[in-house]
């Protein structure tokens, strides 16, 4: 099962400001999509693993994400998440999409405090960052990338209104 992170920062890093996302780039949200929805087996889906935060931060009628197991990390053991799984610790969360036999790859989908440890616990296959161009004054960051993920590629630019942002990928070594 191979697993990824998932994320846009701006050029300070910033992910997030007041509970939600700085920006809206549809290519973005399209790019997001795609990546989290693609499967080499047709009859096999991908899980998409978050903190109890961004899963509030999801618009009601948008979740659970379609098509994907959504996890979602809480601690508290009261925590209800309508039609997705919850899970009380990371490793929890990796064993959740590892017993469904019809998940194929796993995606961090977010905030920021699941990014850290996901960065500092697991061993990752590599990370989709998209850039954007500019401070967004956030109030949630992106730790900086550990060296042992080196720049792979470009997988395009995009400019939505007078936002640039590119989509990187970095591998792990
Ligand atoms: N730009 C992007 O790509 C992107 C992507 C996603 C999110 N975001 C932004 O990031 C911000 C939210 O980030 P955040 O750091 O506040 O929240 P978060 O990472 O979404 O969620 C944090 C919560 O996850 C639970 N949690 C954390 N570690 C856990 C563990 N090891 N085991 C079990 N549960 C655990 C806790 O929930 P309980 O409190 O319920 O115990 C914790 O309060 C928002 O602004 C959002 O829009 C940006």
């Amino acid at each position: 099962m191979k697993k990824y992170i998932i994320v846009a920062a701006d050029e300070k890093n910033g992910i997030g400001k007041n509970g939600l996302l700085p920006w809206k780039l549809k290519k973005d949200m399209e790019f997001f999509q795609q990546m989290t929805l693609k499967t080499e087996d047709n009859k096999k889906k991908n899980a998409v693993i978050m903190g109890s935060n961004t899963w509030i931060s999801i618009p009601e009628k948008h979740r659970p994400l379609k098509d994907r197991l959504n996890i979602v990390l809480s601690k508290n053991r009261d925590f209800k998440a309508e039609k997705a799984e919850v899970a009380f610790s990371l490793d929890d969360s990796l064993k959740i999409a590892e017993m469904r036999k019809d998940v194929e790859n796993v995606f961090f989908i977010g905030g920021a405090n699941i990014y850290k440890q996901v960065l500092e616990n697991i061993e990752l296959t590599g990370i989709y960052l998209t850039r954007v161009r500019g401070d967004f004054k956030c109030d949630a960051f992106f730790p900086e990338i550990p060296k042992e993920y080196k720049f792979k590629n470009s997988l395009g630019k995009e400019n939505d209104g007078r936002i640039e942002y590119e989509f990187l990928f970095y591998e792990r070594k």
